[in-house]
């Protein structure tokens, strides 16, 4: 150590202070956080700490092939051997981009030892012809504008750049924003650790705040497990709620419970996210983006509402060492046309719901806030996609036999089928409907869907296709119920006829033979689990004595 010019006082016993970094270029909303990092040290040297930065597999949503979720699991096994096998006595979490902010945390809660979560934070407002334009709920838009012939691919093009003008990551209320968000609900991040944009100085003064205070953690022993207790899952599943945010949320908060061995199911999802109204309007379901939720108040006004509304525990603890609402009872609102007010909200219903029926046994979800009210009940006739490829194959076709009522199915999309479950549930619809005027359809697949998505798009049906789930056998022409009211999601297709089908049936999708990917299929759980890898539930603690360096 003394070869990177650290004077020998640095080794008198002072707290070691780990400073898991998931910087790279590859990972371009995480780009800055070797800055974010600098301040996190000047807390802890600030507090007698001695911080010590280091990186870890960082998981790029934009670039990493198939999908970065393959990788969310390998990460977390990066992050925990890395906490447990040098001589840390606390960690800080530096994440933004979707998968980096799970990963860590799911890592980091297998070892418990102290730990505090810094976002990175989000992109300023992206801005197009005065318009405001979000991260990826805008390249779904204005792909389908290209597809139906409204905008042509160099305006397309001028798009990204206007969409991506300052560092941070997507600035939608995407699967980045809403991570941040849960950071902040679960009590693992400081209060307004979610909003502020990754360009405002503010964001630098938390993130000095946070090195100070890991410092003090170490003192006060306080861990994950301290923290993340049952109630404070039922927190951040009523923001999650509240904030109208995506349903990536469910599997990294199922699979982050397992690590802890808290009591915590899908169904608690409906259950508590039940009677929480979104307030927050914010794209996809929404108009505005997070620049504008922060200057509103940002997530501490929201748990404020939550909390006058009986719907936070109050008492739950968090990183600062204050409860919930120790922090945010005092949080305003500034801008009632962001966050709404909870009797008048932006939407009725907010939470994620979970839907059962003979084609999804082990559930399934939708996000109400970002479905078309009109579709949540309907039926209609099936248009099977096989796999991934069959969909790009035909689903421009003018021969595809479908209409604007029929229920699109796309299969072998979950955990095992398309290893790493990729964001796809959200299938763009055929061109041939999309001329028509027409921009929403129900669709349902065993897939994921990216949180700056949107449509009444049915996600991870369990179990999925791949190992034989009912999905699997879903033909042509079937009718498909889905009716969020009762939250049924079935076919009419009787289980004598399911049993003739699945004598026939064949698994289609491909089994590695060598590598990660091998052991992750082969250890894989279900959406419904979280689609951790079965032997990392739970934890090891961390065997270092803290008084052994
Ligand atoms: Fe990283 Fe959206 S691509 S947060």
């Amino acid at each position: 150590m003394k070869n990177q010019g650290l004077p020998h006082h640095m080794f008198d016993g002072r707290p070691v202070i780990g400073i898991c970094n998931t910087w790279s270029e590859l990972t371009p909303c995480n780009a800055h956080l070797r800055d974010i990092a600098e301040r996190v040290k000047r807390g802890v040297y600030e507090m007698g700490g001695f911080p010590v930065e280091f990186p870890v597999m960082s998981l790029g949503e934009t670039l990493l092939r198939p999908t970065a979720m393959l990788f969310r699991n390998l990460a977390s096994m990066d992050v925990e051997e890395s906490i447990r096998g040098n001589p840390l006595d606390a960690v800080v979490l530096l994440v933004g981009c979707d998968k980096t902010t799970p990963s860590l945390m799911m890592g980091a809660a297998s070892c418990d030892l102290p730990t505090l979560v810094v976002s990175g934070g989000p992109m300023l407002n992206g801005r197009f012809r005065n318009e405001r334009i979000g991260s990826g709920t805008h390249v779904w838009k204005f792909d389908a504008m290209v597809k139906a012939g409204e905008l042509s691919t160099e305006e397309f093009m001028e798009t990204e750049a206007c969409m991506s003008r300052s560092v941070g990551h997507c600035m939608t209320m995407g699967t980045a924003s809403t991570m941040a968000c849960m950071v902040e609900a679960l009590g693992m991040g400081m209060p307004g650790n979610a909003a502020i944009p990754a360009a405002d100085s503010r964001r630098m003064a938390l993130a000095h705040m946070a090195g100070r205070r890991i410092v003090e953690m170490v003192s006060e022993d306080l861990t994950p497990s301290k923290i993340l207790t049952r109630e404070a899952f039922e927190n951040a599943i009523r923001a999650n709620g509240a904030i109208g945010g995506s349903t990536n949320a469910v599997i990294h908060l199922l699979a982050l419970a397992g690590r802890l061995g808290v009591e915590h199911s899908l169904d608690d999802w409906d259950q508590m996210g039940r009677d929480v109204p979104c307030l927050v309007n914010l794209m996809p379901s929404g108009d505005y983006l997070m620049e504008d939720f922060y200057y509103a108040g940002g997530l501490p006004a929201v748990l404020r509402k939550l909390g006058d509304a009986g719907l936070l525990h109050k008492d739950t603890l968090t990183v600062n060492g204050k409860s919930h609402w120790e922090n945010v009872q005092d949080a305003d609102v500034y801008d009632d046309n962001v966050i709404f007010p909870t009797e008048k909200p932006f939407k009725e219903a907010g939470g994620i719901v979970v839907l059962r029926g003979n084609l999804a046994p082990d559930g399934a979800v939708l996000k109400p806030s970002a479905a078309s009210p009109e579709l949540m009940q309907h039926t209609g006739r099936a248009v099977v996609f096989e796999d991934i490829d069959d969909y790009k194959a035909r689903i421009d076709s003018d021969d595809l036999d479908v209409d604007a009522s029929c229920v699109l199915v796309l299969k072998n999309c979950g955990p095992r089928g398309y290893p790493g479950m990729a964001e796809v549930g959200n299938m763009a619809l055929p061109a041939k409907i999309l001329k028509t005027g027409v921009t929403d359809m129900v669709r349902v697949s065993d897939a994921r869907m990216s949180g700056t998505a949107y449509g009444t798009v049915v996600l991870h049906a369990c179990p999925e296709a791949a190992v034989g789930g009912p999905l699997a056998f879903i033909e042509n022409g079937d009718m498909i119920t889905l009716d969020v009211a009762t939250r049924e999601l079935s076919v009419n297709v009787d289980e004598q006829e399911f049993e003739a089908r699945r004598q026939k049936w064949k698994p289609i999708h491909p089994q590695a033979t060598r590598g990660y990917v091998k052991m992750y299929q082969e250890t894989v759980m279900q959406a419904n689990e979280g689609a951790d890898l079965d032997f990392l539930r739970g934890g090891s603690g961390a065997p270092v004595p803290r008084d052994s360096h």
